[in-house]
Formats: C-alpha cells, structure tokens, sequence
C-alpha cells in the first residue's frame, strides 16, 4: 500500500508537560487508522499539530513521501489535510451552504457563482450520501447532520485525509452506521481516515490498522485482525481491566424522590413527559433506559429543579415540592452531572480548582467576611486533595477547565457533585465519550455514593451501561414510562422491545 502521511519522532510540550512525546505514525492511501486511547493520551493534541493549529516542539511531518511544513489549518487544507474537530466549528448564524463555502479563497467578493456552487456541493453529497439541506442554518439542524456538515465541507475543500475526532460520541446508532458507510466510500476511493474512538465496538470494526496511545506515547500498532478488544483495552490503559460485577441492590430505602403523574408538555412525543411517576429510594440506581429524545432530558431537569412540571406532584424526602428552582433543589442536597458538560457543568475559562469549590465559595471553610475574603490556601489545599481522590489528570489545578480531556472535566464535576454527600444524585449520560477506563471510575463512584445512602437516578442512552449498574430499570419511550424492571437478572428483550414502544 501507499504512504499518504507519516509523522516522524512528533513531541509537543505544553511548559514541561508532554502531550505529546516521540510519536512515529503512518496513514496509507485508501485505509481507516484509529487512533485509540484513554482521555487525554494526547490524541486530539496530535490531529492539531497535524493541521497547523500547534507547532511541533519537535519532530517532522511528511506527505507523499515529502517533507512538509504545516504552520496553518489552512495551509493542511491546501495539503489535502482536513478535520471534524471534537467539538464543531460551524457558525451558527450561517446556513449549512454558507459554512461549507466558508473560507473558500474563489468565494471571496461579491461574484460568486451559488448556484454553480450548490450544483458542485449537492453533487458531492450524493455522492458519499452526506444529506444536508444546503439553506437551512446550523441551529436548525441535529448534531447527525452538523457533522455531514462539517465532512462535506472538507471534502469540498479538496480532503484526501480526513481526520475525524470522536465523531460518534454525540450520535445516534443509525447515525454511526451512516457515518461507517461515509468512511468505507471514502477509502474505496483512496482516500485516508484518520479515526479517534475509544468505543472498542467501532473500533473493531471500522479500523484497517490501531495506533495505541498512552501518555503521549505510541505504544504499539496492530492489525485490525491480529487483536481482539480485551486486548486492545488492556494496552490502552496499560493494565488488566476485570470485568466489573457490581452487586444489585433488591431493597432500596425510603423514597428520597417520588413523582406522581407528572406532566410536561406532554403533547411533545420527543421532548415532554406524560404521565409520569416513578420514585427513587435511597441506597439504590434507577436507571432510565430509552432512546435519546424520549423525555429523558426532561425528567432530569424536573428533578432538578430546572423545569417546571404542568401537571402532576413531585415529593422530596417526604415533602410536596412547591416551587421548581435549580438554587431550591441544590439546598435540598440535589447534585446533578448535567448532559452537557460544557454549557452547564464546568465554567471553561474558569480553572479547574475554582470549578471545583463552585458551589461552595461562599461557605465558612473557604472564606470569610459573609464570601468577600476568599481563603486561597485553603481552597488549593482542597482542590489538590481532591485531584487526587479523583484522579483528575491536569497540569496543575490552576489550568483552564476547558483544556482538560473530557474524561477529567467529568471527573471535575464529580468531585463538586458528589463531596457534598448528596441525597439525591441525578446523572445524565455521565460516561459520554468517555474511555473505558474513565467509565470505570464513575460506575464505581456512583455506586459507591449509592452505598453511602444516596439515591442515583441515571439517565443513559447506553443499554450496557444502564444493565451494568442499575438496581431497577425504567424504560422510557415518548415522554412515558413503560415499564419498570429489577436490575437483578433483567428481563433483557422485554425491555429492548419497551424501548421501541412495543
Ligand atoms: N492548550 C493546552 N495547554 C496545556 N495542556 C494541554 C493543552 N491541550 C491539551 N493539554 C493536555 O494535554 C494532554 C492531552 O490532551 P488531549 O490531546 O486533548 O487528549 P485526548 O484527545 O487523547 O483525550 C491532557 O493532559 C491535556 O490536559
Ligand atoms: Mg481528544
């Protein structure tokens, strides 16, 4: 086979921290290479030095054979370079055909042909079957379709290596198989994928070649049919993972929540609550089994405070709820791992010891004159203890929370969420995008915390997950509940068919 691109001893150093350390790579023509790893092994800071956002600290890059310097995103694109970042980078107010002619160096002034240039886009997505409605505007659109986007865009930028970091974490399973369609017509045709996952699943089955990284470092690269996922996970986090076996609790405490037929726009199939009650115990995980957009979201954010229900009661430890306010239900010792990290768990441009105390500033042990005099020390010497507790992997408690991989920014809400020994833990997909051994470590936290006598309610579109660490299982389909499981031997095709509403 054909060399496309080969990195050749890449080091990226961050003051003294290596992010990256000494990493050979090859990508041929026409192959999938995975790029499989832990949180924060170093993947996406490799991709970025492999489009000019960062400059190697030391090391080389070469292209057909060639050596190259890419000392911009937009000098990879003219290299043939392009990538669906983990986190899209499309412009909101604009339409799905103004970001993708974005940049477009032939774009520039008023004379440019649109309709030529559709005909050439909407071309191009029949071809690799990249549905998009070329002029409706990126809010409009799900995230499914934001990421053809964002794949069409490059393509149309002229992408002979597409590089695509953890494209699955935000889909749908139909949508993964679209994009596995994608990536196979884009390799038949010779073209190279550059895949970051560490979903073993798809990586087993996608993946021509695997490049192992662990600390910065390449471990080892191996042949698609020469490993098996055991294997695979236990090089990438450099120890034997047993399969974990958490004991089900059959009797759980008294109810710590309890709705009774809760309503929330309850018309909306996707995006309301009909009729809802369930309860949660202390000491026990209630799971809420469905697929994505079946009310799930919105049951969340009732017993969190953050909605409001229509109709229906809600009792807490015993007593009606009268008001609905996220403050309200913080006071009732509510913790809540929110679904969406970035715009509700963790204040990015904040450190990550400051997002540690968040919600506890104003408390006698970190300061003093009623908040106005914060006690510094005392805040470091906490967030450092807590560093530790929860493996939170940074270099220093004082870096940005947004440059933290994800796995250690979820463990940074976990050390505010759950330090404060809550009554009620409310968890939404708490494992999404994480890496098996980052999974790990929240199951055994949450469990550990139900153990402590708090009742969990889990909110996960991953079945194995819901199985794994529920001690009852509620499915949910069209904003109801359809019934209510023991986690203990569960009932498994009963409730797979109760996902689908049969
Ligand atoms: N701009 C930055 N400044 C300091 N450290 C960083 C920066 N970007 C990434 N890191 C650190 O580099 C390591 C690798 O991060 P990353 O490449 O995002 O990992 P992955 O994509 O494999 O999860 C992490 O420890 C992260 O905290
Ligand atoms: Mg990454």
């Amino acid at each position: 086979m054909e060399e496309f691109l080969r990195m050749e001893h890449v080091s990226k150093r961050f003051g003294d921290f290596y992010a990256n350390k000494d990493i050979n790579l090859t990508v041929y023509k026409g192959e999938v290479l995975t790029l499989l790893g832990e949180n924060g092994a170093g993947k996406s800071t490799l991709m970025n030095v492999l489009i000019g956002l960062y400059q190697p600290t030391e090391g080389s890059i070469c292209l057909n054979g060639k050596k190259v310097r890419i000392d911009s995103p937009a000098q990879a694109v003219r290299l043939g370079i392009g990538m669906v970042h983990q986190h899209f980078m499309l412009v909101e107010a604009m339409t799905v055909f103004e970001n993708i002619i974005l940049g477009d160096r032939n774009t520039k002034g008023i004379f440019i042909d649109r309709e030529a240039r559709k005909k050439e886009i909407l071309e191009l997505s029949a071809r690799y079957g990249l549905d998009v409605e070329l002029d409706r505007p990126i809010t409009e659109i799900a995230v499914g379709a934001q990421q053809r986007v964002e794949i069409l865009k490059a393509l149309y930028r002229g992408a002979e290596l597409l590089v695509l970091d953890e494209p699955s974490a935000a889909l749908t399973d139909i949508e993964v198989e679209g994009l596995f369609k994608i990536m196979r017509k884009l390799t038949e045709e010779g073209k190279s994928v550059i895949f970051i996952s560490h979903k073993m699943r798809e990586v087993l089955h996608i993946s021509d070649r695997i490049t192992i990284l662990r600390s910065g470092e390449v471990v080892t690269t191996l042949k698609r049919e020469e490993t098996d996922g055991q294997a695979l996970a236990n090089l990438m986090i450099g120890r034997e993972l047993a399969p974990s076996q958490y004991i089900k609790v059959e009797q759980a405490g008294e109810a710590v929540i309890q709705l009774r037929g809760v309503d929330f726009q309850k018309d909306s199939k996707h995006n309301g609550l009909s009729g809802v009650s369930l309860t949660v115990g202390r000491g026990e995980i209630v799971g809420i089994a469905g697929v994505d957009g079946n009310g799930q979201s919105q049951l969340a954010q009732v017993v969190t405070g953050v909605l409001t229900p229509d109709a229906g009661t809600v009792d807490m430890k015993g007593s009606r709820v009268a008001q609905f306010t996220p403050n309200g239900f913080i006071l009732e010792n509510v913790s809540h791992i929110p679904e969406d990290r970035n715009k509700m768990g963790l204040i990015g441009e904040m450190s990550v010891k400051d997002n540690i105390v968040l919600k506890t500033t104003e408390t006698q042990a970190f300061s003093s004159a009623k908040g106005l005099v914060l006690k510094k020390k005392a805040i470091r010497d906490y967030a450092l203890e807590m560093q530790k507790k929860y493996d939170i992997r940074c270099t220093s408690v004082e870096q940005e929370a947004r440059n933290l991989s994800g796995g250690n920014q979820q463990k940074v809400i976990l050390a505010r969420e759950l330090e404060g020994d809550p009554d009620l833990l409310v968890a939404v997909h708490p494992t999404r995008g994480l890496d098996i051994g980052a999974t790990r470590f929240i199951h055994d936290t949450m469990i550990e915390a139900r153990d402590r006598g708090c009742g969990v309610l889990l909110v996960s579109a991953d079945f194995d997950e819901i199985l794994e660490v529920s001690d009852r299982i509620v499915v949910m389909f069209e904003g109801q509940v359809m019934g209510v499981y023991s986690g203990k031997n569960p009932p498994i095709e009963e409730i797979s068919l109760a996902m689908a509403g049969k």
